[in-house]
Protein backbone atom coordinates (compact mmCIF):
# COMPACT_ATOMS: atom_id res chain seq x y z
CA UNK A 1 0.00 0.00 0.00
CA UNK A 2 2.75 2.32 0.44
CA UNK A 3 3.67 4.99 -2.22
CA UNK A 4 7.22 6.89 -1.59
CA UNK A 5 6.29 9.96 -3.83
CA UNK A 6 7.78 13.22 -2.47
CA UNK A 7 5.82 15.73 -4.95
CA UNK A 8 7.45 19.04 -3.41
CA UNK A 9 6.80 22.45 -5.31
CA UNK A 10 7.27 25.83 -3.89
CA UNK A 11 5.61 29.17 -3.17
CA UNK A 12 5.69 32.14 -4.75
CA UNK A 13 8.05 32.67 -1.85
CA UNK A 14 10.57 29.88 -2.13
CA UNK A 15 8.98 27.78 0.68
CA UNK A 16 8.40 24.36 -0.18
CA UNK A 17 5.55 23.12 -0.12
CA UNK A 18 3.31 19.50 -1.02
CA UNK A 19 1.71 19.40 -4.21
CA UNK A 20 -1.28 18.06 -3.37
CA UNK A 21 -3.01 17.49 -6.63
CA UNK A 22 -0.25 15.15 -7.81
CA UNK A 23 0.28 13.55 -4.67
CA UNK A 24 -3.63 12.94 -5.17
CA UNK A 25 -3.38 11.81 -8.41
CA UNK A 26 -0.86 9.59 -7.71
CA UNK A 27 -3.20 7.75 -4.79
CA UNK A 28 -3.96 4.30 -7.06
CA UNK A 29 -4.79 2.30 -3.70
CA UNK A 30 -7.03 4.34 -1.79
CA UNK A 31 -10.20 2.42 -2.52
CA UNK A 32 -12.21 5.09 -4.99
CA UNK A 33 -15.37 5.67 -4.87
CA UNK A 34 -17.00 4.01 -7.53
CA UNK A 35 -18.98 6.07 -9.76
CA UNK A 36 -22.20 4.19 -8.58
CA UNK A 37 -21.22 4.80 -5.17
CA UNK A 38 -21.18 8.63 -5.97
CA UNK A 39 -24.43 8.16 -7.66
CA UNK A 40 -25.97 6.12 -4.73
CA UNK A 41 -25.01 8.80 -2.01
CA UNK A 42 -26.46 11.41 -4.33
CA UNK A 43 -29.83 10.27 -4.86
CA UNK A 44 -30.35 9.52 -1.16
CA UNK A 45 -28.83 13.25 0.20
CA UNK A 46 -32.25 14.30 1.03
CA UNK A 47 -34.58 11.87 2.74
CA UNK A 48 -37.92 13.26 1.15
CA UNK A 49 -36.74 13.39 -2.41
CA UNK A 50 -34.88 9.52 -2.67
CA UNK A 51 -36.08 8.54 -6.37
CA UNK A 52 -36.59 4.77 -4.99
CA UNK A 53 -36.24 2.79 -8.29
CA UNK A 54 -33.38 4.89 -9.44
CA UNK A 55 -31.70 3.95 -6.06
CA UNK A 56 -32.59 -0.03 -6.47
CA UNK A 57 -30.71 0.84 -10.02
CA UNK A 58 -27.88 1.86 -8.52
CA UNK A 59 -27.26 -0.43 -6.06
CA UNK A 60 -27.72 -3.13 -8.70
CA UNK A 61 -24.61 -2.00 -10.43
CA UNK A 62 -22.40 -3.61 -7.90
CA UNK A 63 -23.22 -7.08 -7.15
CA UNK A 64 -21.08 -7.50 -4.04
CA UNK A 65 -23.07 -4.71 -2.42
CA UNK A 66 -26.20 -6.47 -3.18
CA UNK A 67 -25.24 -9.64 -2.09
CA UNK A 68 -24.23 -7.56 1.35
CA UNK A 69 -26.85 -5.88 2.12
CA UNK A 70 -29.29 -9.30 1.44
CA UNK A 71 -26.93 -11.08 3.93
CA UNK A 72 -27.31 -7.16 6.97
CA UNK A 73 -31.10 -7.45 5.68
CA UNK A 74 -31.49 -11.03 6.52
CA UNK A 75 -29.84 -11.18 9.69
CA UNK A 76 -31.53 -8.18 11.02
CA UNK A 77 -33.95 -8.07 13.72
CA UNK A 78 -36.44 -6.44 11.54
CA UNK A 79 -36.63 -9.05 8.87
CA UNK A 80 -39.11 -11.41 10.92
CA UNK A 81 -42.23 -10.54 8.96
CA UNK A 82 -40.79 -10.47 5.56
CA UNK A 83 -38.72 -13.02 3.13
CA UNK A 84 -35.85 -10.49 2.29
CA UNK A 85 -35.45 -11.82 -1.51
CA UNK A 86 -34.67 -8.13 -3.22
CA UNK A 87 -33.15 -5.01 -2.59
CA UNK A 88 -36.77 -3.75 -2.49
CA UNK A 89 -37.04 -6.05 0.34
CA UNK A 90 -34.30 -4.59 2.02
CA UNK A 91 -35.03 -1.60 1.87
CA UNK A 92 -38.15 -1.88 3.71
CA UNK A 93 -36.94 -3.70 5.96
CA UNK A 94 -33.82 -1.24 7.17
CA UNK A 95 -34.63 1.53 5.27
CA UNK A 96 -32.75 3.83 2.64
CA UNK A 97 -30.86 5.64 5.00
CA UNK A 98 -29.67 2.25 5.97
CA UNK A 99 -28.66 1.18 3.35
CA UNK A 100 -26.92 3.87 2.30
CA UNK A 101 -24.72 3.87 5.32
CA UNK A 102 -23.43 -0.12 4.34
CA UNK A 103 -23.13 0.99 0.49
CA UNK A 104 -21.09 3.71 2.16
CA UNK A 105 -18.68 1.61 4.22
CA UNK A 106 -18.22 -1.32 1.76
CA UNK A 107 -16.85 1.83 -0.49
CA UNK A 108 -14.83 3.83 1.41
CA UNK A 109 -13.91 1.42 4.28
CA UNK A 110 -14.15 -2.03 3.11
CA UNK A 111 -10.40 -2.28 1.81
CA UNK A 112 -9.33 -0.63 5.07
CA UNK A 113 -11.15 -3.08 7.45
CA UNK A 114 -11.08 -6.27 6.17
CA UNK A 115 -9.57 -8.56 6.33
CA UNK A 116 -8.33 -7.11 9.98
CA UNK A 117 -9.15 -3.85 11.28
CA UNK A 118 -5.80 -3.15 12.72
CA UNK A 119 -4.22 -3.30 9.54
CA UNK A 120 -0.12 -2.26 9.56
CA UNK A 121 -0.71 -0.43 13.34
CA UNK A 122 -3.63 1.72 13.00
CA UNK A 123 -7.54 0.80 14.00
CA UNK A 124 -9.33 1.39 11.37
CA UNK A 125 -12.11 0.04 12.83
CA UNK A 126 -12.06 2.82 15.10
CA UNK A 127 -11.14 5.10 12.55
CA UNK A 128 -14.76 4.17 10.84
CA UNK A 129 -16.44 4.77 14.42
CA UNK A 130 -15.50 8.21 15.16
CA UNK A 131 -15.81 9.12 11.00
CA UNK A 132 -19.46 7.48 11.68
CA UNK A 133 -19.86 9.50 14.74
CA UNK A 134 -19.03 12.70 13.04
CA UNK A 135 -21.62 12.12 10.42
CA UNK A 136 -24.20 11.07 12.74
CA UNK A 137 -23.63 13.95 14.99
CA UNK A 138 -23.71 15.98 12.11
CA UNK A 139 -26.92 15.11 10.44
CA UNK A 140 -28.52 14.97 14.56
CA UNK A 141 -27.62 18.83 14.62
CA UNK A 142 -28.50 19.73 11.17
CA UNK A 143 -32.04 18.24 12.02
CA UNK A 144 -32.41 20.44 15.31
CA UNK A 145 -31.06 23.31 12.91
CA UNK A 146 -34.63 22.48 10.38
CA UNK A 147 -32.21 21.47 7.70
CA UNK A 148 -34.27 19.85 4.96
CA UNK A 149 -30.72 18.16 3.98
CA UNK A 150 -29.30 16.60 7.19
CA UNK A 151 -28.35 13.63 5.03
CA UNK A 152 -25.88 15.78 2.88
CA UNK A 153 -24.80 16.42 7.05
CA UNK A 154 -23.93 12.77 7.74
CA UNK A 155 -22.36 12.50 4.40
CA UNK A 156 -19.81 15.38 5.30
CA UNK A 157 -19.11 14.30 8.64
CA UNK A 158 -18.30 10.81 7.33
CA UNK A 159 -15.59 12.07 5.25
CA UNK A 160 -14.61 14.79 6.32
CA UNK A 161 -11.20 12.92 7.29
CA UNK A 162 -10.57 11.39 4.36
CA UNK A 163 -7.32 12.78 3.64
CA UNK A 164 -5.94 10.79 6.55
CA UNK A 165 -6.48 8.04 4.52
CA UNK A 166 -4.91 9.20 1.64
CA UNK A 167 -1.76 10.20 3.72
CA UNK A 168 -2.16 6.47 4.73
CA UNK A 169 -1.91 5.05 0.95
CA UNK A 170 0.83 7.60 0.00
CA UNK A 171 3.06 7.02 2.85
CA UNK A 172 2.00 4.46 5.75
CA UNK A 173 5.36 4.75 7.61
CA UNK A 174 4.80 9.01 7.66
CA UNK A 175 0.83 8.55 8.64
CA UNK A 176 1.87 6.23 11.59
CA UNK A 177 4.48 8.45 12.88
CA UNK A 178 2.49 11.34 13.03
CA UNK A 179 -0.35 9.74 14.68
CA UNK A 180 2.00 8.15 17.18
CA UNK A 181 3.58 11.77 17.61
CA UNK A 182 0.37 13.04 18.31
CA UNK A 183 -0.86 10.66 20.85
CA UNK A 184 2.41 10.51 22.71
CA UNK A 185 3.04 14.42 22.98
CA UNK A 186 -1.02 14.77 23.31
CA UNK A 187 -1.31 17.24 20.17
CA UNK A 188 -3.48 17.33 17.63
CA UNK A 189 -2.94 15.39 14.39
CA UNK A 190 -3.29 18.41 12.07
CA UNK A 191 -0.60 20.17 14.13
CA UNK A 192 1.84 17.22 14.44
CA UNK A 193 1.43 17.21 10.31
CA UNK A 194 2.47 20.77 10.16
CA UNK A 195 5.34 20.54 12.94
CA UNK A 196 6.71 16.98 10.85
CA UNK A 197 6.12 18.86 7.39
CA UNK A 198 4.55 15.78 6.63
CA UNK A 199 1.08 16.63 3.80
CA UNK A 200 -1.51 17.78 5.87
CA UNK A 201 -5.06 15.58 5.78
CA UNK A 202 -6.88 18.54 5.49
CA UNK A 203 -5.47 19.83 1.77
CA UNK A 204 -4.86 16.47 0.74
CA UNK A 205 -8.88 15.39 1.84
CA UNK A 206 -9.48 18.11 -0.63
CA UNK A 207 -7.25 17.23 -3.56
CA UNK A 208 -8.82 14.09 -3.22
CA UNK A 209 -12.17 15.57 -3.09
CA UNK A 210 -11.65 17.24 -6.23
CA UNK A 211 -9.76 14.43 -8.04
CA UNK A 212 -13.26 12.60 -7.56
CA UNK A 213 -15.36 15.24 -8.54
CA UNK A 214 -17.32 15.07 -5.30
CA UNK A 215 -19.89 18.33 -4.51
CA UNK A 216 -18.36 21.33 -3.51
CA UNK A 217 -19.63 20.83 -0.28
CA UNK A 218 -17.81 18.00 0.83
CA UNK A 219 -14.60 19.33 -0.36
CA UNK A 220 -14.86 22.38 1.51
CA UNK A 221 -15.56 20.63 4.66
CA UNK A 222 -12.38 18.50 4.18
CA UNK A 223 -10.60 21.86 3.07
CA UNK A 224 -11.92 23.45 6.09
CA UNK A 225 -12.56 21.07 9.21
CA UNK A 226 -9.64 22.58 10.81
CA UNK A 227 -9.88 26.45 9.99
CA UNK A 228 -12.16 27.69 13.09
CA UNK A 229 -12.48 31.57 11.94
CA UNK A 230 -14.81 32.15 9.33
CA UNK A 231 -12.36 34.90 7.92
CA UNK A 232 -10.39 32.56 7.21
CA UNK A 233 -12.04 30.43 5.13
CA UNK A 234 -12.49 30.02 1.25
CA UNK A 235 -11.15 33.41 -0.18
CA UNK A 236 -12.22 32.66 -3.55
CA UNK A 237 -16.01 32.23 -2.65
CA UNK A 238 -17.80 35.73 -4.00
CA UNK A 239 -21.33 34.88 -3.75
CA UNK A 240 -22.13 35.54 0.04
CA UNK A 241 -25.23 32.98 -0.01
CA UNK A 242 -22.97 30.31 -1.18
CA UNK A 243 -20.53 31.51 1.39
CA UNK A 244 -22.88 30.98 3.96
CA UNK A 245 -24.13 27.58 3.42
CA UNK A 246 -20.68 26.55 2.58
CA UNK A 247 -19.84 27.68 6.08
CA UNK A 248 -22.70 26.07 7.87
CA UNK A 249 -21.73 22.43 6.55
CA UNK A 250 -17.69 23.32 7.76
CA UNK A 251 -19.08 24.56 10.99
CA UNK A 252 -21.74 21.81 12.03
CA UNK A 253 -19.23 19.17 11.17
CA UNK A 254 -16.32 20.75 13.56
CA UNK A 255 -18.65 20.75 16.07
CA UNK A 256 -19.74 17.02 15.42
CA UNK A 257 -15.88 16.20 15.57
CA UNK A 258 -15.28 17.57 18.78
CA UNK A 259 -18.54 16.39 20.25
CA UNK A 260 -17.40 12.70 19.00
CA UNK A 261 -14.16 12.90 20.71
CA UNK A 262 -15.72 14.14 24.17
CA UNK A 263 -18.36 11.21 24.24
CA UNK A 264 -15.52 9.24 23.13
CA UNK A 265 -16.95 7.72 19.92
CA UNK A 266 -13.87 5.86 17.97
CA UNK A 267 -10.56 7.32 17.60
CA UNK A 268 -9.02 9.55 14.75
CA UNK A 269 -5.65 9.30 15.05
CA UNK A 270 -5.57 10.98 17.94
CA UNK A 271 -7.57 12.63 21.30
CA UNK A 272 -6.76 16.04 21.39
CA UNK A 273 -10.00 18.55 21.29
CA UNK A 274 -8.68 21.83 20.29
CA UNK A 275 -11.46 22.63 18.59
CA UNK A 276 -13.17 26.17 19.96
CA UNK A 277 -16.63 25.02 20.65
CA UNK A 278 -18.32 28.29 21.62
CA UNK A 279 -16.84 30.29 18.22
CA UNK A 280 -18.70 27.64 16.72
CA UNK A 281 -22.01 27.45 18.71
CA UNK A 282 -21.98 30.88 18.06
CA UNK A 283 -21.31 30.86 14.33
CA UNK A 284 -24.52 28.68 14.18
CA UNK A 285 -26.96 30.58 16.53
CA UNK A 286 -27.20 27.66 18.97
CA UNK A 287 -27.05 27.25 22.83
CA UNK A 288 -24.31 26.46 24.75
CA UNK A 289 -26.54 23.83 26.26
CA UNK A 290 -27.33 22.04 22.70
CA UNK A 291 -24.75 18.95 23.27
CA UNK A 292 -26.66 18.33 26.96
CA UNK A 293 -30.21 18.26 25.31
CA UNK A 294 -28.68 16.12 21.81
CA UNK A 295 -26.49 13.32 23.67
CA UNK A 296 -29.90 10.69 24.29
CA UNK A 297 -30.49 10.90 20.28
CA UNK A 298 -26.99 10.61 19.45
CA UNK A 299 -26.69 7.70 21.67
CA UNK A 300 -29.63 5.92 20.80
CA UNK A 301 -28.84 6.54 16.85
CA UNK A 302 -25.51 5.52 17.56
CA UNK A 303 -26.40 2.13 19.17
CA UNK A 304 -28.74 1.40 16.48
CA UNK A 305 -25.79 2.10 13.95
CA UNK A 306 -23.54 -0.05 16.25
CA UNK A 307 -25.84 -3.31 15.87
CA UNK A 308 -25.71 -2.82 11.97
CA UNK A 309 -22.10 -2.79 11.94
CA UNK A 310 -21.85 -6.20 13.85
CA UNK A 311 -23.88 -7.48 11.39
CA UNK A 312 -22.14 -6.28 8.41
CA UNK A 313 -18.79 -7.47 10.45
CA UNK A 314 -20.28 -10.69 10.71
CA UNK A 315 -21.94 -10.97 7.04
FE1 LIG B 1 -9.25 16.21 10.67
FE1 LIG C 1 -12.05 13.93 12.89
Amino acid sequence: MTQKNSFIKFDKDGNKTHDYKSLADSITTLPTLRSNIVDLVQSTENTYQTDIPIFVNNVRKDQSLVAQILKVARASKYARLIQVDTISDAIQVLGVERLRNIALKQSFLGNFLKPNPYKHGFDWKAFWKHANAVGVISSIIAKRMGKSDHERFYTAGLLHDMGKMGAFCLDENKMLKVSSTARTQSRSFIQTEKELGTPRHDLLGEAIGESWDLPEYLIMVCRYHHTYFRGERMPDQSCSEKREQLNEYIDVVILANCWAKKLKQGYSGHSCIEEPESIILKNLNLPESMLEEIIPTIIAELNEGSFLDDLFEAA
